[in-house]
């Protein structure tokens, strides 16, 4: 039998903390959070304030280079974005390369790693010029990848960043414009997707973000490593929620659209069903971003007069669960999610893409966190384990097997 104690003692003291539930991993000055009295805030700045006042690529710039930028800086920046919002055309027969059905945050991983092999002076960033450019870089062309994965997924052509138009304007374009129709901006679709993408923005050391510095650590480079915080993002158990809460609604609906039923199968201890959109790992007592995204939410589904079964459904369930004595004794308030979910519902984006959407909203953070990493010269990451395998044992040869 393996003496268990023993192989422990050989590993020397270290620290077990599975999922790293309670071991910081590095010192950061970009974003402050506090569950249990619901704070976010992005170096210092409420996430209240920031979503009220400033634009996304303000914030951005606020994230990733740590101070809210003077005007002309925020020109400079956006303007520096702009010459780097052609994607190579070769890109285009990577993208040809996948089936219709291949799930966009796949397409989106694999295309961001690719953009390296275009633009191989991103690894090497060993100075501030260098470091600039490449972010630059990665903020113009992972938008047009980004969208490329619905139109893609559509069979629409694929669309051309213009730079005469602001950066989230020009998200709303490379997603639905057709060659045939011009494309009409409605300011409260606009508004709504600029303050969605505000409050993605960074969420201090989440799993993708993690990863990114991971990667980042090794010095694999800007894109790369970026590429992996997509591939980690996908996953269910972190940026898969919004979809979780659509795929949810459309289930309450084929049943028969009785609110009340999955609210009561909610809250019956012997029935794992849970209610998608409620309640928070973190968020104790509220979600501060969901309180923001509800009222841009009516704002959108007022605005569009959208008459979708799916999305009455939402309110029910909101309207019910916020009065109920379950949820309210045990603070389960919608969550950002929740709200994500009903609009990009209501501007018709299929669910797949939700955590597309969440990736580029994420992508200031991501950005933010590996510089800080480089610049901070980090140490590459590197954790250490409890070996509980075997101790040594003599090979066996085949035919004694
Ligand atoms: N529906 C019904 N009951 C719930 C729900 C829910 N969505 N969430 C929690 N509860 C109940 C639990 O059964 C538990 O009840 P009890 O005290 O009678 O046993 C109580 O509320 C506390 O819940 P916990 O499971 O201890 O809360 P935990 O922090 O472990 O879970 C989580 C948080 C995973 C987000 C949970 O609320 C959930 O499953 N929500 C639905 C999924 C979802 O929306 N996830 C995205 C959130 S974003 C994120 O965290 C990455």
């Amino acid at each position: 039998a393996i003496n268990i104690e023993k192989l422990r003692a050989q590993t020397g003291a270290i620290t077990l903390d599975p999922g790293y539930k309670n071991s910081g991993s590095c010192e950061s000055a970009i974003t402050f959070l506090d569950g249990e009295q619901g704070i976010l805030r992005y170096r210092g700045y409420s996430i209240e304030e920031l979503a009220e006042k400033a634009c996304f690529l303000e914030v951005a710039y606020l994230i990733i280079f740590g101070e809210l930028p003077k005007k002309a800086e925020l020109e400079k920046f956006e303007n520096d974005i702009r010459k780097h919002t052609l994607v190579n055309e070769e890109m285009k027969s990577i993208i040809d390369g996948f089936p219709k059905n291949a799930h966009p945050m796949g397409v989106l991983s694999s295309l961001t790693c690719a953009l390296t092999a275009f633009n191989p002076g991103v690894v090497n960033v060993d100075n501030e010029e260098k470091m600039y450019e490449a972010i630059c870089k990665i903020m113009g062309k992972f938008l047009v990848i980004a969208t490329w994965t619905y139109r893609k997924a559509k069979g629409y052509p694929l669309n051309y960043y213009d730079n005469t138009k602001p950066y989230v304007e020009n998200f709303l374009r490379l997603m639905f414009e057709l060659p045939t129709e011009p494309y009409k901006i409605n300011k409260t679709v606009l508004n709504a997707i600029d303050k969605l993408f505000i409050l993605h923005a960074d969420h201090e050391q989440n799993c993708s973000t993690s990863t990114v510095r991971m990667v980042g650590s090794s010095h694999a480079g800007l894109f790369a490593s970026i590429s992996a915080g997509v591939s980690a993002l996908w996953g269910p158990l972190h940026g898969g929620a919004n979809q979780a809460v659509l795929e949810m609604l459309e289930e309450i609906q084929k049943d028969g659209g009785d609110s009340d039923k999955f609210l009561a199968k909610a809250k019956d201890k012997n029935d794992p069903f849970r209610l998608m959109g409620f309640g928070h790992r973190v968020y104790k007592n509220f979600d501060p971003r969901a309180r923001i995204i509800k009222k841009a939410a009516d704002e959108v589904l007022a605005e569009l007069g959208v008459n979708d079964p799916i999305l009455s459904i939402a309110k029910s369930l909101e309207e019910k669960a916020l009065k109920d004595e379950y949820f309210v004794s045990r603070n389960l308030y919608p969550n950002v999610d929740f709200y994500s979910g009903i609009i990009y519902r209501a501007l018709g984006i299929p669910t797949e893409m939700f955590t597309v959407m969440f990736a580029i909203g994420r992508l200031p953070g991501w950005v933010a966190q590996w510089k800080e990493m480089r610049v901070n010269n980090e140490p590459i990451g590197r954790p250490r384990q409890v070996y509980v395998g075997e101790p040594l044992r003599s090979f066996v040869e085949m035919d004694k097997r």
